[in-house]
C-alpha cells in the first residue's frame, strides 16, 4: 500500500485500521482479531488504532491489540489514546492532567506489551486543564522514549495552536467523512498551516456509507449506534436515503460504496489518512483497494453537498459535551 507522510518523521499507510470494535470477549474473538489484523498487515494497512477506554472494560482492547501484534511489532504504526476515564457507574469523565498522562502511558505500554507507542493521542481534552500542561507531559514521554510522536483528538484550532507551541503535534484525529465535514470549517486549514497530519476517524459513517445498513432493524439491540441521533427513527431514514446516493455514484465508477467513501477522503488531501473500522476479513480486502482508486472530478462533485442533508448529531448530548469547542 502507498504511504502518507503525516508530519516530519511520521509515515502512515494511506489507510489505517480502527481496532475499537474488535471483539475481546472470547477465544473466537481473539482468533478473528488475529486473522483481521494479520491480513491488514499483509496488505500494508499497518496503522492500528486503539485507546485505553476501548473494549468492554478499561484496557481490554489494548490487551487484545498487544496479543495480536506480539510477533509483528516492527510492522505496525501503533497508536493509542488517553484522557477519557470511567467512573464506577460507567460514565466517562475527562482527565488530561500531567499525572494521568504519565500513568496512563505506563499502563498502555504494559497492556500493549511494547516498549514504545508510535503515536500517542490525547483522546479528549478537559478544558479545566491547560493544554500546555498536558502537552508538556506528553513531550516528556517522547524524551523518555516511551512515545515517538504525539497527537490530539477532537480538538479546536485554538487548542491545536497552543499545544503545538509546546511540542510539535504530529497528527490530529477527527471525525471526518462524506457525512461529517465540520473540520473543513477551520481545523484542517490550521493543521496544514502547522504541518500536522489528519487522521479521519469514522470514515464510513459507522457503516452507513457502505450500504450495509438498510433499516433500523439491521442493528442488533446491543449495537452502540442505536444511541447515536443519526441512527434513530426519521434521522436514520433520511441518512439512508443519502447513503443510497453514495451507492449510485459508486456504481458509475465502478467501485463499492465503502471504497468510494475512503477514496473521497484520500482525495481531500495528501495529508489525510482514513481510519476504517473493520472486523471482517472481506472488508479489509475490499477497503485496502481504495488506496489506488481515483474518482473523476465530476463524480466527486456529485457528492459535494451530501453532508448538508445529514440528519442528527454524530454523538449523544452527553458525548457532545465532552468535545473541545
Ligand atoms: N478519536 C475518537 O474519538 C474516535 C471515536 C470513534 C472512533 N475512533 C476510531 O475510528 C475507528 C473507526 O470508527 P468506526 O468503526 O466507529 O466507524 P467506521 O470506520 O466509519 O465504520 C465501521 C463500520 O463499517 C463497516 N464496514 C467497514 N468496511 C466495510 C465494507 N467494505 N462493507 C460494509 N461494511 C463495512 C464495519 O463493519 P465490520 O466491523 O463488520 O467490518 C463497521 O460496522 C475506530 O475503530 C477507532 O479506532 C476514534
Amino acid at each position: 500500500m502507498r504511504t502518507t507522510r503525516l508530519s516530519d518523521g511520521l509515515i502512515s499507510p494511506a489507510i489505517g485500521l480502527g481496532c475499537a470494535e474488535l471483539r475481546t470477549d472470547d477465544l473466537t474473538g481473539d482468533r478473528q482479531a488475529h486473522a483481521v489484523v494479520s491480513r491488514a498487515l499483509d496488505l500494508g494497512v499497518t496503522m492500528l488504532d486503539t485507546a485505553d477506554v476501548y473494549g468492554p472494560e478499561l484496557g481490554r482492547n489494548e490487551e487484545l491489540v498487544g496479543r495480536v501484534i506480539a510477533h509483528r511489532r516492527d510492522d505496525v504504526v501503533l497508536t493509542t489514546k488517553f484522557g477519557l476515564r470511567f467512573r464506577p457507574d460507567g460514565s466517562l469523565w475527562l482527565d488530561s492532567t500531567a499525572d494521568w498522562a504519565r500513568q496512563a502511558c505506563r499502563e498502555s505500554l504494559r497492556r500493549l506489551g511494547v516498549d514504545h507507542i508510535d503515536l500517542y493521542y490525547l483522546h479528549r481534552r478537559n478544558p479545566a486543564v491547560p493544554i500546555e500542561e498536558t502537552v508538556s507531559a506528553m513531550a516528556d514521554l517522547v524524551r523518555r522514549g516511551d512515545v515517538r510522536h504525539i497527537g490530539l483528538s477532537e480538538v479546536s484550532s485554538e487548542t491545536l495552536r497552543a499545544a503545538h507551541t509546546v511540542h510539535p503535534v504530529a497528527a490530529v484525529q477527527i471525525e471526518y467523512s462524506l457525512f461529517t465535514r465540520f473540520a473543513e470549517q477551520e481545523l484542517l486549514a490550521t493543521c496544514r498551516e502547522l504541518g500536522v497530519g489528519i487522521v479521519a476517524y469514522r470514515p464510513l459513517g459507522r457503516g452507513i456509507l457502505t450500504g450495509a445498513l438498510t433499516a433500523a432493524s439491521d442493528l442488533r439491540a446491543a449495537d452502540g449506534r442505536r444511541q447515536s441521533p443519526r441512527f434513530q427513527e426519521s434521522n436514520l431514514d433520511r441518512n439512508l436515503a443519502l447513503a443510497a446516493h453514495v451507492r449510485a455514484v459508486a456504481r458509475k465508477i465502478p467501485c463499492t460504496p465503502a471504497q468510494l467513501a475512503l477514496a473521497w477522503l484520500l482525495a481531500r488531501g495528501s495529508d489525510v489518512v482514513p481510519l476504517a473500522g473493520m472486523t471482517r476479513l472481506e472488508h479489509v480486502e475490499e477497503n485496502s483497494k481504495a488506496a489506488d482508486l481515483t474518482i473523476p472530478a465530476e463524480l466527486l462533485a456529485e457528492l459535494d453537498h451530501l453532508a448538508d442533508g445529514v440528519a442528527g448529531d454524530r454523538y449523544t448530548p452527553e458525548q457532545m459535551a465532552l468535545l473541545d469547542s
